[in-house]
């Protein structure tokens, strides 16, 4: 199989074999909205005139054929494949004949990965903010069962202020809708037609219509002008691995409560059997691992983000390979928020707290009690502060 662009010269296969990386294999999950990306394409081609109802017409059956066998895993992108790219349009040309040489007309990869990509985001974006409030209603059925269980606040991990079930649940329940709703947000920048950008300096002499392929893709916009289009990629990616940075370390602080919640010395809450793991020594071992990797995959999430930055750091303008790099930091971001989220609102829905092991000390109202002297003598608060002070000292 040659690639795109080969022109008869014979070719290092180790330059090849490395410049392509893991772009067959990452590649995988952007095939179908290639496809549709390139009907969309050919379809404006064919409103434009610059190809025949014919050709557009096999194209446009030819993809679709070769989308659903993707689908059923019939074929798989090779390495000699390049890309998701590469593999689509050998494919097609394959079955279709010189039509299929036809569909690249006014477009380059460096705007095609983009497409892919950005409608891989609109996908993505949507799920991972809908899993995030699936962990917050998760949270509000543990509130719904045991709301009124009262829990020690803490501050400086020190018993500070008189807490319950529903108020903690309730907080992080609030701070994952938020993270839903700035996870969608990130549509501001994912939300764009690259398609029509070509190369990064649009397609001179050929009258593209790049509304129409924005409208039949669903992105709010046409990105403009042409050279703003990679200046852009990889901001998308790092919104959306910063947010989801948030999100990770959202669980991870509720892990940690949890966590702390669990030990021996706490017993505040157990979990069933079935969540916990035991110890190839230990015969008494009930360990709660899902929490702790639900804490230590922030750290993950945060390498991604890092990396992704770092990729576009300084670049100068245009496209340059170095940004094909940022595929594998996302994905891998995504797919971890993906699945510790997923096992997060299943965890959450085992979580049983014990009031009876909940020690609630009487200092915990001591506040409350500054403010009852306060509102029953309306003296300052400060002075209130110091006699509810002198007397737990006497205490
Ligand atoms: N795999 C490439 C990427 O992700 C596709 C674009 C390749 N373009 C090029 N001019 N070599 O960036």
């Amino acid at each position: 199989m040659s690639r795109l662009w080969d022109k008869g010269e014979p070719l290092d296969a180790r330059i090849l074999r490395y410049c392509a990386g893991e772009d067959h294999r990452l590649d995988e999950r952007l095939v179908g909205y290639d496809v549709t990306a390139s009907i969309a394409h050919a379809r404006m081609l064919a409103a434009c005139e610059l190809l025949s109802p014919q050709d557009c017409d096999a194209i446009v059956t030819g993809l679709q054929a070769l989308g659903e066998a993707h689908a059923a895993g019939t074929w798989q992108i090779g390495l000699e494949d390049e890309d998701c790219h590469t593999a689509l349009e050998t494919r097609l040309t394959a079955r279709i004949g010189d039509a299929g040489g036809r569909v690249h007309l006014g477009r380059s990869r460096n705007d095609q990965v983009l497409t892919a990509l950005r409608l891989y985001l609109l996908d993505t974006l949507e799920g991972l903010a809908a899993q995030a409030e699936e962990v917050a209603g998760a949270l509000d059925r543990l509130a719904v069962r045991q709301g009124e269980v009262a829990l020690p606040g803490y501050t400086h991990m020190q018993p500070a202020m008189p807490s319950s079930v529903a108020l903690w649940a309730g907080g992080f329940a609030t701070e994952f809708r938020d993270d839903a709703a700035a996870l969608r947000r990130v549509r501001h920048r994912a939300g764009l037609n690259p398609l029509g950008s070509a190369a990064g300096y649009g397609v001179p002499g050929l009258p593209l219509d790049r509304e129409m392929t924005a409208e039949a893709l669903g992105f709010d916009a046409v990105h403009s002008p042409v050279t703003a289009v990679q200046l852009s990629r990889g901001k998308a990616e790092s919104e959306l691995l910063f947010q989801l940075t948030l999100t990770l370390n959202d669980l991870a602080r509720l892990a940690a409560d949890l966590l702390l919640y669990y030990t021996h010395e706490f017993g505040f809450v157990s979990l069933p059997e079935s969540m916990t793991t035991g110890s190839s020594i230990m015969p008494q071992k009930r360990n709660p691992d899902v929490f702790e990797l639900l804490r230590g995959a922030v750290a993950t999430g945060l390498g991604a983000l890092n990396e992704a930055l770092g990729i576009v750091l300084k670049l100068s303008s245009g496209y340059h390979r170095d940004l094909q790099r940022l595929k594998a930091p996302l994905f891998r971001g995504i797919d971890l928020a993906t699945d510790s989220l997923a096992i997060a609102a299943v965890a959450l829905d085992g979580v049983v707290f014990h009031p009876e092991k909940i020690r609630l000390i009487e200092e915990l109202h001591a506040a409350e009690r500054a403010n009852a002297l306060v509102l029953a003598e309306g003296i300052p608060f400060r002075e209130a502060y110091r006699r509810v002070g002198a007397t737990l000292k006497r205490g």
